[in-house]
């Protein structure tokens, strides 16, 4: 059975663009740690789209769980023509303040599950010449970000990884495609502890005119599939901020950065 394979199903993102691969009439295997959210949503969608919905409440934050994953999905005969990595978490403030255990489960979810699920689902895709892959950066990926230093850099690896294998994957006739959201309505930034709530961390990030929401982001994403995009920068604003930071150098960006959050702050 051909199925699509959603990392970060459970909410936000992963959860619309799992509403609109259903739409479609992909079937779906979702994965996240939430198992109750994830089997509400597998007999929702199930039910309205006339797909088949399953789901693996996993932890990618640990080194194991991408190679579980993919034994699962071969134990239930799965064959996965879409990649999705979506999951991701990011974490805010000074970077000696923040929890090397916390920091390293960010570069664990964001980088190395993401790399190894890629790993593991590439050489099916390949014997079959055809298949997918979605790696979800963030504007982050474009530039360093002075206190989110970590979350920012694990963009730039999904960035620079994804493009590359975007090359690597055309000869199979696998498509893939990186997805840059910028500020999206979702749990991303409580989940940090960097929403306009969060006490302590400077970065207080309140929506605004360019926030988006995930199921624009969605739209966006699966549009630009459509098309046979392999960069997919989600918002008109965003588009033009990524051009525009590509012209200015890092220093300068990242001074500006700095100062701005330590005049928040106070430091
Ligand atoms: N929101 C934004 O402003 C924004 C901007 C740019 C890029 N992005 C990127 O977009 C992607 C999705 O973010 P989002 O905004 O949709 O965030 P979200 O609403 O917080 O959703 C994150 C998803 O990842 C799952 N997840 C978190 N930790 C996990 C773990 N250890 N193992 C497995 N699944 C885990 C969560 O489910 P469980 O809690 O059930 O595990 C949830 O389904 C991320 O890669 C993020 O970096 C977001």
């Amino acid at each position: 059975m051909k199925v699509a394979l959603i990392t970060g199903a459970s909410g936000g993102i992963g959860e619309a663009l799992a509403y609109k691969l259903a739409e479609r009439k992909h079937n779906l295997l979702l994965v996240a740690r939430n198992a109750e959210k994830l089997s509400q949503q597998c007999q929702q969608l199930a039910e309205k789209f006339g797909i088949q919905a399953q789901f693996i409440a996993a932890d990618l934050a640990k080194p194991e769980t991408a190679e579980q994953v993919f034994a699962i999905t071969q134990q239930r005969g799965l064959d996965i023509d879409m990649l999705i990595n979506n999951a991701g978490i990011g974490s805010g403030g000074p970077f000696s303040d923040l929890t090397l255990k916390a920091e390293l489960e960010l570069i664990q979810l964001n980088i190395s599950s993401l790399v190894a699920l890629t790993h593991l689902f590439l050489p099916q895709m390949q014997q079959r010449r055809g298949g997918t892959i979605i790696n979800v950066a963030s504007m982050a990926s474009f530039m360093p970000i002075p206190y989110m230093a970590t979350y920012a850099a694990s963009k730039v690896f999904v960035r620079s990884f994804t493009e590359a294998i975007t090359q690597e994957c055309k000869p199979y006739g696998i498509h893939v495609m990186l997805l840059c959201p910028g500020l999206t309505r979702t749990n991303f930034n409580k989940a940090a502890g960097i929403d306009a709530n969060a006490k302590g961390k400077g970065l207080n990030v309140e929506y605004g005119r360019s926030t988006q929401t995930p199921e624009q982001v969605a739209d966006e994403a699966l549009g630009g599939l459509e098309k046979g995009k392999h960069v997919v920068v989600s918002g008109t604003l965003n588009t033009w901020g990524a051009r525009i930071v590509a012209l200015i150098p890092n220093r300068v960006l990242t001074s500006g950065f700095a100062r701005s959050y330590r005049q928040k702050t106070g430091m």
